[in-house]
């Protein structure tokens, strides 16, 4: 039921709060146990398809950052490289919202028959990926009816989030105390998505008048933003049809500036202060080829003044702000196929599961 919705999309994307408050309450045993498997791994490699890809990217690039901790991080239909270098002292994770993805399950078996040890993460409760794996991480996301990833993807990333904390927790780079004032301040995440919702829904419906007249658009960030700018390309691509390309900022000059045309829409995440510098250089890049500059930017940026359109983000909290980045995002995708007359819940040539390689 769409409960006054007008599609799931929207009330999957309004339901975050709520969700994602339940998957911070049901941080439990599972975590630490499928954190202590990960450490307990020579290498971990962490693997998954589509949106939960970018998930899985983005817990590789936090796991470094937090815990020195390596992690190899792979779309899973390209999984026999990577199970060939595979050994049974190494633990993959396997991200899967169904838990049925075909492409998943295929590194999930190659991994074990290398003897590799698998932790997974899914939203169904029995589902093949987590039968077939050692440890299960279940998120509490409840059932996705629309076809394009929103509530789960959030809540992925709410879940991998912790899972990283732990890790880094284990290899001794997180104290005691630091754990609880991480702990304690990922408990404000469901009122700041809540707000973020509150705050650019009008936004993103403005914007996508602008957007749907648009043949093509980019997508661009660093480090921890550049998995939420992948997010943010797909999302527009699958459901409102617009060809959108998401990579790191820093990549444009070497090829996709070439496109860059007076009014051409560049949406830049930032999330790091550390590398806002350089960002900063990336945007004045596309300015000056006469590019409709989007900025979605934590409260503390200085990035401010630079943007065509800006969203700023109500926590400047590193660990949350990825997590609020994606949800203008998520709006922005949904008004822009609304506006063009698509039905977002059912995107052509999609499935929800994909079962065939
Ligand atoms: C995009 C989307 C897909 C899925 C992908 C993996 O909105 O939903 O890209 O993320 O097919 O599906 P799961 O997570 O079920 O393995």
């Amino acid at each position: 039921r769409k409960e006054g919705f007008p599609h799931f999309m929207l009330k999957e994307i309004h339901e975050q709060p709520l969700v994602i408050g339940e998957t911070i309450r049901g941080f439990g045993i599972d975590y630490e146990k499928g954190a202590e498997m990960l450490v307990n791994g020579k290498n971990i490699f962490v693997t998954a398809a589509g949106t939960s890809f970018h998930a899985s990217l983005y817990f590789a690039l936090l796991t470094m950052k937090l815990s020195s901790q390596k992690v190899i991080p792979f779309i899973s239909s390209e999984y026999e490289v990577y199970a060939h270098v595979a050994s049974e002292d190494d633990v993959l994770l396997a991200v899967s919202q169904s838990g049925e993805t075909i492409d998943t399950l295929a590194a999930l078996r190659a991994f074990k028959q290398k003897g590799a040890k698998v932790v997974s993460l899914t939203n169904v409760i029995g589902s093949v990926i987590a039968r077939e794996s050692d440890r299960q991480i279940y998120m509490k996301a409840g059932p996705e009816i629309g076809v394009a990833a929103t509530k789960t993807f959030t809540v992925q990333l709410t879940a991998l989030t912790w899972l990283s904390i732990l890790i880094s927790h284990h290899t001794g780079k997180i104290g005691e105390n630091e754990l609880k004032e991480i702990n304690s301040s990922l408990k404000e995440l469901p009122s700041l998505v809540e707000k973020t919702i509150n705050l650019y829904s009008g936004w993103s419906k403005e914007l996508s008048n602008f957007m749907a007249k648009k043949a093509s658009a980019y997508y661009l960030s660093r480090g921890l933003g550049v998995p939420i700018a992948l997010e943010g390309a797909l999302k527009l691509k699958e459901i409102a049809y617009i060809h959108a390309e998401g990579y790191p900022a820093g990549e444009s000059k070497h090829g996709p500036i070439a496109l860059v045309e007076k009014n051409f829409p560049v949406v830049f995440v930032s999330i790091e202060k550390s590398l806002e510098k350089r960002l900063h250089g990336n945007v004045e890049e596309m300015k000056a080829r006469g590019a409709h500059t989007i900025g979605i930017i934590p409260k503390d940026s200085e990035l401010r003044e630079l943007f065509d359109r800006t969203a700023i983000l109500p926590s400047s909290n590193e660990f949350l702000t990825p997590i609020l980045g994606v949800v203008p995002l998520q709006l922005l995708a949904y008004y822009t196929a609304v506006e063009k007359g698509y039905d977002p819940d059912k995107p052509r040539n999609l499935a929800k599961t994909v079962t065939v390689e």
